[in-house]
């Protein structure tokens, strides 16, 4: 077997060396997604990359004497995989998909766990922050492409669904306040954020995937008085497509209140779509705290004192933040991407000591991440990519019910 990484370097070099012109930026995507399909239809790989490719690994697997007789296979036939080790990788690809999707606005691949736990295969990521990208990677053994506004919609491989938690700041109640007071755009109008979903719509309007999942904060619901939802909703309908959607808090599912928009949406009057129940009674904050954790997670004297003062004069006036111990016996509050900045949302109750802030690996169990998950190394890093993810458990459940709808679907089609 060949090893993700050493293969991934000696592929980038190569190609960097004899393909100069190649995209500089997106190699690491270039080699990652076509290490995990090896086929001609990678973004920005020429079919003369794609040769190159087939016979580096060639001359590569032949040179380990154990896999000689791998060769007999020419590597197109690997469609699927390559003989790979993903070695430390805790996400591989899998071996036998039953459909595939594409990741945009990948973060750190909440989606990405689920679908690929119902058998998906992910043929595209897309995600811009170079620290997500790395723990992207760490985890799936791909590097994501960068900024979707510059993907040609042509490039990107069909797939059966296409899978989206698009930036919401332009649409939460923080950014609203923020950006109002600041009196600068929201929604729509806010130019780099706002009008991404555009972007999603483009690539929808070519490659027609069978399924769209959104995600979103819950209010894009109510933003601008519904006007903003009412775009989403007629847009998406107007290419073709159902529209459901459903505003769920994962409480039940995760030890934290996350109330988040989920939109699945169906081509060919294939709707409604039949979201899961979630329901039952919230689960206790205790029930994910690690035992020993380290005394640089307590926040200072000075900044629980200032808490304290905050959350009185606030109190007071009636506005602005207010911060306390957490109860653990009920869920968080929703971990948000400035957790790190002074853990206001969820401080932990110590004995004799001021309270602690959550350790990024209570962050990815908030989350419902997998504990083989492996977690960027700074912490301010990791409370951001945590706070900006969705909660995989409700991901999964809804990924349950769009994989058996497709396969019923299937079944129907295979009838006439
Ligand atoms: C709300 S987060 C989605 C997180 C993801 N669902 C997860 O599970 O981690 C939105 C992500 O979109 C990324 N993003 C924003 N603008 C982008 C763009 N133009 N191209 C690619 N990614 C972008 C951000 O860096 C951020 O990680």
């Amino acid at each position: 077997m060949l090893k993700y990484k050493e293969l991934k370097l000696a592929l980038e070099e190569f190609l960097l060396e004899d393909f100069p012109h190649a995209e500089g930026d997106e190699i690491e995507a270039i080699v990652t997604h076509w290490l995990q399909t090896p086929s001609k239809k990678v973004p920005f790989l020429t079919a003369s990359m794609h040769e190159y490719c087939v016979s580096r690994v060639q001359s590569l697997l032949a040179e380990s004497e154990e896999e000689r007789f791998l060769i007999k296979q020419p590597v197109p036939a690997y469609r699927f995989s390559l003989p790979i080790e993903w070695t430390n990788i805790p996400f591989p690809p899998v071996q036998h998909p039953s459909f595939t999707f594409i990741d945009l606005f990948a973060g750190i691949g909440g989606f990405r766990i689920a679908m690929q736990e119902q058998g998906g295969k992910c043929v595209f990521s897309s995600e811009w922050d170079p620290h997500a990208q790395k723990t992207y990677e760490a985890n799936f053994g791909e590097v994501p492409y960068g900024d979707i506004r510059k993907i040609n919609e042509k490039e990107i491989p069909d797939h059966d669904i296409l899978c989206a938690g698009f930036p919401c700041q332009p649409f939460s109640l923080a950014g609203v306040s923020a950006r109002n007071a600041l009196h600068t755009a929201h929604g729509f109008a806010c130019e780099t954020q706002g009008t991404l979903f555009f972007d999603i719509v483009r690539i929808v309007k070519e490659k027609r995937p069978r399924v769209l999942f959104l995600e979103n904060v819950k209010n894009l619901v109510g933003h601008d008085e519904g006007k903003t939802f009412s775009v989403i909703r007629n847009t998406i309908e107007s290419i073709g497509y159902s529209f459901s959607y459903k505003v769920i808090d994962a409480s039940p599912l995760v030890p934290q209140k996350r109330v988040r928009c989920y939109m699945v949406c169906l081509r060919d009057g294939k709707g409604p779509f039949d979201f899961p129940v979630i329901s039952g009674p919230p689960i206790p904050l205790r029930t994910i705290l690690e035992k020993e954790v380290d005394d640089s997670y307590t926040i200072s004297a000075k900044l629980w004192q200032g808490h304290k003062r905050r959350t009185k004069n606030n109190l007071a006036r009636g506005t602005g933040f207010t911060a306390f111990c957490a109860d653990l016996d009920k869920p968080a509050n929703t971990l948000v991407a400035r957790y790190g900045k002074d853990g206001k949302e969820c401080l932990i109750p110590q004995k004799s000591k001021t309270p602690r802030m959550l350790t990024p690996r209570e962050c990815a169990r908030l989350q419902g991440f997998p504990e083989s998950f492996i977690i960027a190394p700074g912490k301010t890093t990791a409370y951001r990519q945590f706070g900006n993810s969705v909660a995989v458990p409700v991901i999964r459940l809804i990924a349950e019910e769009i994989a058996t709808h497709l396969r019923q679907n299937k079944k129907e089609r295979t009838k006439k």
